[in-house]
């Protein structure tokens, strides 16, 4: 793994709680609850998780989509979590672009790819169309299309096609950071390898940094320097790439690991469950967890009973 740069996303005790329902229906969800993690300048962090653990809602709070409950995002060292006004919505817009995981629901089916791709540039007060043009097929170019597509509208393209439309839309404002939300899920097997290895080389030639969301571990572990795993709100586990897998510590993330589905035919199918349980494999009775550095940059949510127990492990 390339040498760390300093963090250019800080994300703080975030916290993004619902409340939904009313009266004695009333339920609170705790989204995100406490979540901690760095995201270091030009590297792909991937954040994995089952459904329903927060990962969407942790990308759409960073970048403002909602208010965070509590917590604090700094980008770049500036405060993003402060309250919303002009200036502050217009350096998200500038520095942090998002691709969505439905390619098909997040493109107007009434724009032509050109108007897609190029509204970011008119929304930021551009009215020269020939400059927006030229680099609209700039950035066409940039992800495998051309210009004969820009004409065309989303439903005339196979899912591929259309989250490549999904990225240039997001780069052609250069930010700093994108945030990929499942960007490859609704996609076929024999394509996903394509979209990734298309987001990776743009992040190698336009120096991207790239908060990458799955919930499958077999889709980040080749393509991202740190990963963090989410659990219910929480993030359980922080580690690069290969340590997480090499030593993956938090019960949830070695159950995660090992619900990878396994192409050998000689392992059963039944292995794809996801067999944790915090009742039965946590005892915090005594003792609440909190994140702990158990190795250099490897984090795990444990009470300090765990951490010894993690630390005696790393060292056998
Ligand atoms: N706008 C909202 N209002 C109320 N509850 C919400 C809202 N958005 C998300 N939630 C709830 O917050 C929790 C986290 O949802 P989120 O979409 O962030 O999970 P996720 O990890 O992205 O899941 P998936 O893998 O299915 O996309 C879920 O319980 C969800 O029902
Ligand atoms: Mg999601």
């Amino acid at each position: 793994m390339a040498e760390l740069k300093p963090p250019i996303l800080e994300v703080k005790n975030l916290s993004q709680h619902f409340t939904t329902g009313r009266g004695k229906k009333r339920l609170a969800v705790k989204a995100v609850d406490d979540v901690s993690f760095e995201v270091y300048t030009q590297e792909t962090f991937g954040l994995v998780g089952e459904s329903g653990c927060g990962k969407t809602t942790t990308g759409r709070t960073i970048i403002r989509l909602y208010d965070p409950t509590a917590g604090q995002v700094l980008f770049d060292g500036w405060d993003i979590s402060r309250p919303m006004n002009k200036k502050l919505r217009r350096f998200l817009s500038d520095n942090i672009a998002m691709i969505f995981q439905d390619p098909i629901e997040s493109l107007n089916p009434r724009m032509t790819i050109e108007e897609i791709v190029g509204e970011g540039l008119f929304v930021r007060g551009e009215q020269d169309k020939a400059k927006v043009r030229k680099l609209v097929y700039e950035t066409l170019d940039l992800v495998g299309l051309t210009q004969e597509h820009a004409t065309r509208y989303p439903h005339e393209f196979s899912g591929g096609q259309r989250q490549r439309v999904g990225i240039a839309r997001a780069i052609i404002v250069k930010p700093k950071l994108i945030i990929a939300d499942e960007p490859v899920s609704a996609l076929d097997v024999s394509i996903q390898a394509q979209v990734i290895n298309l987001l990776n080389d743009l992040k190698q030639e336009l120096g991207l940094t790239i908060l990458f969301v799955a919930h499958n571990l077999s889709v980040v572990k080749y393509f991202s320097d740190r990963i963090g795993v989410m659990y219910y709100g929480k993030m359980v586990e922080i580690a690069n790439a290969a340590d997480l897998y090499e030593n993956p510590l938090h019960p949830y993330t070695r159950a995660l690991l090992s619900a990878i589905p396994e192409p050998n035919p000689r392992y059963s199918i039944s292995g794809n469950r996801v067999d944790y349980d915090p009742a039965r494999d946590h005892d915090y009775s005594a003792e609440q967890p909190s994140m702990r550095e158990v190795l250099p940059n490897h984090f795990v949510y444990c009470s300090q009973g765990e951490y010894e127990r993690f630390k005696l492990k790393v060292s056998l």
